[in-house]
């Protein structure tokens, strides 16, 4: 039994994530979670809310609402719908933590006790009137280039340009509106990066079996322009983990805190001491997972994320963990992921373009929409959601060809034979070779899961669907039935453990169905499948079954146009 780490890059807190977000994290790592605990490995599967830096505080404004009471609502609201979604986290935690708290700042105090922290000067624009330091989105004003009056500063949303704070004609605080602003000196920490260069590129270039999109990321940004940069870890926010080494005041620092991107990633950590606590185990318990020394030698530990989130992964996060110079696990293998597109354009949270994950579950459950998006991943290149394709996937590959052929079998073995599983007959030709056929396809579809190559994963499981069907008609037991009663038996003896193999293979993916199946042919017997001759007897002649609930239904032509169209505008 292996032990499996698994996390995803844990989403902002503010708003709800878009299905583009969720196939490039956290469903595909759901998904990877599931295998494993399959295969009988110990697995902790790690999320969380991402809840500090401007865009947290600007959404609690604009909610009217504190931030602290904003993030905890928020919280609840994306565990609420990643309940929904299936998503199997052994925990969901928040970057706001009082975990993340102490261990952010004790990887500050280590990485500063190390001589990796440099203490700069810098000039910002500090509000009189709101007495804070102003980050850049939280000014407003004309843009120098298009004229554009609510130019941010960092960009003006109208001609795209990128702006420094100073650029702007006539600027503002975004939270009074004052103009009595003026350019002050404030301190802030840097992580020197530049110094861990040397050990980071050897760890990246230890890394051969990393997909190539992760590692063509963290290369361009371990060697593009000057190279890797020093960054800057703290801010001039109140909404954040105060600065402090370790649990010391940081002399100078007072009333500042960590980047977001700083506490996020430690928040993986966090995550898993925050499991620790709300399931009553001590320290020992979640530092068996990160810790080396304390028996973290023996854990895999897989990453999964979308494309942007990559050099904050394989550059800055490794940076913190290498530069505390203590054993903690850093990542062994990371899976990125491209954009998924959405019906002729992109999903957009800022624009409220696309379908979000509650509106998603407001028209369908969460298998219909986990297997779309699994079977279409964007592994090697951007993919696209499009409507009608949506449709054609469910129809046929869960409507047609699944949930059609598990209806099938359980209707005809009961009302031929009764509600128990059939003794008469002996595998012949057709069968054994379906046998043989399964036998290869779900060692296939085992290494592709192993893998993480979704895709494959996904075209093998449909495959190995597709065989059953095509095995169903060759054998025809409703026409053999009524020359060879005993054979029609065999037939659907076959069958039915068939439904129970394909529950099983298919829970990763589908795990509402998979249960029904399940409880359809009335097992519990979630082993894996390895050894498909005794698969395939698993259910002996006598036990008990029920015909299930239809799995899937399908998408019409006019639900299809009528979301489409509900769908194409901008969510407010
Ligand atoms: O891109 C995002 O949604 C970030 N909140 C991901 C953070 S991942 C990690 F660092 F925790
Ligand atoms: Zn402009």
């Amino acid at each position: 039994m292996a032990r499996i780490l698994i996390t995803s890059a844990i989403p902002y807190i503010n708003g709800i994530k878009h299905l583009g977000n969720l196939v490039g994290s956290q469903l595909p790592a759901d998904l990877f979670a599931r295998f494993n605990r399959a295969m009988g490995h110990e697995v902790m599967f790690i999320c969380a809310t991402d809840e500090h830096g401007t865009p947290a505080e600007l959404a609690a404004a604009k909610a009217g609402k504190p931030v602290e009471d904003y993030c905890a609502e928020m919280h609840q609201v994306q565990a609420d719908i990643a309940q929904g979604f299936r998503l199997s986290f052994d925990h969901f935690g928040r970057s706001s933590s009082q975990r993340n708290h102490r261990l952010t700042q004790h990887f500050a105090g280590k990485l500063a006790e190390n001589g990796l922290i440099a203490e700069v000067s810098e000039k910002q624009v500090f509000s009189i009137d709101d007495n804070r330091f102003l980050p850049d989105r939280y000014i407003t004003g004309t843009c120098p280039n298009c004229g554009y009056e609510s130019a941010r500063g960092d960009q003006c949303e109208n001609c795209t340009k990128q702006l420094d704070p100073t650029d702007l004609i006539n600027p503002r605080s975004s939270i009074s509106g004052s103009t009595n602003l003026e350019v002050r000196e404030t301190k802030h920490l840097y992580l020197k990066q530049r110094a861990l260069k040397d050990k980071l590129e050897a760890w990246i270039n230890s890394k051969t079996d990393w997909p190539i999109l992760t590692t063509s990321i963290a290369k361009k940004w371990l060697n593009d322009g000057d190279g890797l940069q020093d960054r800057g870890i703290t801010r001039d926010l109140y909404w954040g983990i105060p600065v402090k080494k370790g649990d010391q005041p940081w002399p100078g620092m007072e009333g500042k805190v960590f980047y977001v991107w700083f506490d996020a990633p430690i928040e993986y950590i966090a995550g898993t001491a925050e499991w620790a606590d709300a399931n009553g185990h001590d320290d020992a318990a979640w530092e068996r997972w990160w810790r080396t020394d304390k028996g973290a030698s023996d854990v895999t530990y897989y990453q999964f994320m979308g494309k942007d989130n990559v050099p904050f992964h394989t550059l800055s996060f490794p940076a913190t963990i290498l530069g505390s110079g203590e054993p903690w696990k850093l990542v062994d293998y990371l899976k990125s992921f491209n954009y998924l597109n959405y019906d002729g354009g992109q999903f957009s949270t800022s624009q409220g373009r696309g379908v979000f994950m509650d509106q998603a579950l407001s028209i369908l459950p969460a298998d219909y929409w986990r297997w779309w998006l699994l079977s279409h991943a964007p592994e090697s290149s951007d993919s696209e959601f499009t409507w009608e394709n949506f449709q054609t996937s469910v129809n046929k590959d869960l409507a047609d060809v699944l949930g059609n052929l598990v209806s099938r079998v359980t209707k005809f073995a009961v009302s031929k034979f009764g509600n128990e599983v059939p003794a008469g007959g002996s595998f012949g030709p057709l069968e054994t070779a379906l046998i043989a056929d399964l036998g290869a396809r779900i060692a296939d579809y085992t290494r592709f899961m192993q893998d993480m190559e979704v895709r494959k994963a996904a075209s093998e499981l449909r495959a190995i669907w597709v065989i059953g069907n095509e095995y169903l008609q060759a054998a025809a037991p409703w026409s053999v039935v009524k020359t060879d009663p005993e054979q029609a038996q065999a037939i659907v003896r076959l069958a039915l453990n068939l439904i129970r193999v394909y529950a099983i293979l298919s829970a990763p993916f589908i795990p509402d169905a998979a249960a029904t199946m399940m409880k359809a042919v009335g097992s519990d017997d979630w082993a894996w499948p390895s050894d498909i001759h005794a698969a395939m007897r698993t259910l002996a002649p006598g036990h008990a079954f029920e015909v299930p609930e239809n799995l899937f239904r399908k998408i019409t032509d006019e639900e299809r146009a009528d979301w489409q169209a509900k769908f194409s505008g901008v969510r407010t």
